[in-house]
This record gives structure tokens, C-alpha cells and sequence, in this order.
């Protein structure tokens, strides 16, 4: 209790207090305590706001090989799909009309994507709708790439560090691949005036406290805008099939510290907490989430961009869904339209 209370008064631990401090996350009351202050924080900034990002997977071809993911090249079981420019620009459509003001436009790391191409469909979709954000979600680029696409309208970049660890990072990826980079490519971003989203799984294959405490320090360090963490989830045709699942209650716990130690960040409860709890968008706000991404793709394609097994995509996940709204006002809060933005003139703090 002790560690909770300084984390509270201080918004920050030392790498090995954050250790200890996880090691205590099976504590109900210790949950409790750090959730309500997570809650009372972000009711402070955004009130009883939850922000809604439409969510269109516009890919599921990817060059790279990630052990933990299902889309990941290797995996030969799975159908290969890329949307068109007008079916992404369709979905956009959908999502204007039901209430979207931020589209994430999310693939994996498909050659098909030139700056060219991806600067083209930024900029049509902000030339369509002016009064929305653009955040996309497709991976390691260039320094010149990301410029081009900021100039060419992008507002926010999701790009999880998977862990801030190497060695563990090492563990979870290729050789081709380096947390060196990961990181290079979040502080391009940063300096090129981007909101940034970075985050990892919770309870990959071989993760321990200190890792995740580690994790925790590089997110103090990097200060980014938003922050997305959700439970490891194995996919059976990846080498961690029969790995264990990351835990609720640490994801949950995790949320609660990352809203007390970055308080403005925006931070969603991701669609893997969802798939491991049926309750789990509403422990995820109540923990201090203040985001949600529902599912903007073509119905047809939802269950190929299958990261992991049992993903939710069909029901209440779905962006044409209204019974998330009514969920989350059962649980207390209020689905807004807003583009939410971080708030810019506490960028960093
Ligand atoms: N379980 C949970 N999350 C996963 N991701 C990829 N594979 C899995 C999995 N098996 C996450 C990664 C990636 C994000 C798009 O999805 O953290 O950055």
C-alpha cells in the first residue's frame, strides 16, 4: 500500500519500486485504491468523456514475422486481404455517419503501401472530412515516410514498443527487427508534431514485473499522447499457442497506473481486453481507460485480421453497434463524438 500511496502523491516510482508495486497487482483492495484514483483523474480532465475511434483494418498482408502474431508473414492459414481505396473511403462514410470523428486507419506492413499511396488516401479522407483525425497504425517507417504523411494530413500514430526491454524483445521478434528502432521511429514521430501512441501486451511469453516495469519508465520517458495495452492473447498458429493469456487484472492494474502517471493520456481499452472479459471495456474505463475502437472494417473482412484467437468483432464490437453506448452509460460515462484530442497545451505533462 505503501508504493500505491507514493505513486499517487509522486505520479512516478523507480523502475524497481514499479516491480514491486505490480508484483501486488492479485491485491483487490490495492487495485481499488490506485483504480479510483486513476477514475477520479481522468473525471478531472475529461469528465464522464469516453472518445470513439472507428477502427478500419485496410490490411492484413505484413512483411514482417512477429512470433506472437497471427497475421504475422509465415502464418500460411490465413486468407491475405487489402481493402480498396474506395471500400476504406466507404468505411469512412459509415463511420461519419455514425458519429466517428477519428479514423485509424490500421494494417500490417504491406509493401503495397508506398508513401504515395498512403499519402493519397490521408489526404483524401481528410479532404472529405475536414473536421476529423486521421491516426494510422502501420508500423516501422522512415523518418521522410512519416514526414510525408504528416504533411500529407495524418494527425496521430499508433505504434506499440512491445517491450522496452531488448532481451525480451529479442524473444518476441526476428533478428531483422530491434527495440532500437521501434524507438527511433516513436521519437521521429514525436518530433514531426505527431500525437503518439505507444503501448505493449501484458503477459507475453516470457514477460516478468520487471520487464513491465521497464516499460512503464520508457513510457514516462517517451510522454506519449496516447498509450495502448491489452493481455496477450495466443494465436494457434504462432509459436506461443499454448502460452498462457496476460491477465485482466494486470491489464486493469496497468491501465490505473498509467492514468496516474500520465494523467491527460489517452487511453483506450483495447479490443483484447474486451475478447478475454465480457465486462472488460467497462473494467477498462472504471480503471481509467477514457477510449474505445469499435470496428469500422467491412464486416466481410473482421475475422481475417485475426492478430489473435476468439477476437470480438461481430457483436457489440462492431462500430454500427449501439449497445456499447448504452453499456458505458450503465457504467457511468458518456460516448462522445468528439475528435478528442490530447489536450495540446499539456502536451508532456
Ligand atoms: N495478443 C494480443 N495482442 C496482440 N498484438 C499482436 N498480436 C497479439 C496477440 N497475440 C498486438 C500488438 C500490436 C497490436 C496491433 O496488436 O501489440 O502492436
Amino acid at each position: 500500500m505503501e508504493l500505491a500511496e507514493k505513486l499517487i502523491r509522486k505520479s512516478t516510482l523507480t523502475k524497481k519500486e514499479f516491480a514491486e508495486l505490480l508484483g501486488q497487482y492479485e491485491d483487490e483492495y490495492l487495485r481499488k485504491r490506485l483504480a479510483d484514483e486513476a477514475l477520479r483523474i481522468r473525471k478531472e480532465i475529461y469528465g464522464a468523456d469516453v472518445f470513439i475511434r472507428g477502427l478500419i483494418e485496410f490490411t492484413n498482408i505484413c512483411k514482417n514475422d512477429c512470433y506472437y502474431c497471427g497475421i504475422r508473414k509465415s502464418n500460411p492459414n490465413i486468407k491475405r486481404y487489402r481493402l480498396t481505396k474506395e471500400e476504406i473511403l466507404s468505411c469512412c462514410a459509415r463511420g461519419y455517419e455514425l458519429g466517428y470523428r477519428t479514423f485509424v486507419l490500421q494494417g500490417g506492413e504491406d509493401g503495397y503501401f508506398t508513401d504515395e499511396r498512403l499519402a493519397d488516401l490521408v489526404s483524401s479522407i481528410k479532404r472529405e472530412y475536414p473536421d476529423c483525425a486521421v491516426t494510422l497504425s502501420v508500423g516501422e517507417r522512415s523518418y521522410e515516410s512519416y514526414k510525408l504523411l504528416r504533411e500529407a494530413g495524418a494527425d496521430r500514430y499508433l505504434l506499440r514498443h512491445e517491450t522496452a526491454d531488448a532481451g525480451l524483445y529479442g524473444r518476441l521478434h526476428p533478428s531483422a527487427m530491434s527495440l532500437a528502432n521501434r524507438k527511433q521511429c516513436l521519437y521521429d514521430l514525436k518530433s514531426l508534431g505527431y500525437q503518439v501512441g505507444a503501448g505493449f501486451m501484458v503477459g507475453a511469453p516470457g514477460q516478468t514485473m520487471d520487464h513491465l516495469a521497464e516499460d512503464l519508465k520508457f513510457l514516462e520517458e517517451l510522454q506519449p499522447e496516447m498509450v495502448g495495452i491489452g493481455p496477450f492473447i495466443p494465436h494457434h498458429d504462432t509459436q506461443f499457442a499454448k502460452e498462457p493469456a496476460g491477465s485482466v487484472e494486470l491489464t486493469l492494474f496497468l491501465l490505473s497506473v498509467i492514468r496516474i502517471m500520465l494523467p491527460r493520456v489517452l487511453l483506450p481499452a483495447t479490443t483484447a481486453l474486451g475478447t478475454m472479459d465480457p465486462y472488460g471495456r467497462e473494467k477498462g474505463m472504471l480503471a481509467g481507460a477514457n477510449v474505445v475502437m469499435p470496428n469500422l472494417s467491412p464486416a466481410k473482412n473482421r475475422k481475417q485480421y485475426a492478430l489473435y484467437d476468439n477476437k470480438i468483432c461481430t457483436g457489440e464490437e462492431a462500430a454500427e453497434s449501439s449497445v456499447l453506448a448504452r453499456r458505458m452509460e450503465t457504467a457511468g460515462f458518456r460516448v462522445v463524438s468528439a475528435r478528442g484530442d490530447f489536450p495540446a497545451e499539456q502536451r508532456g505533462k
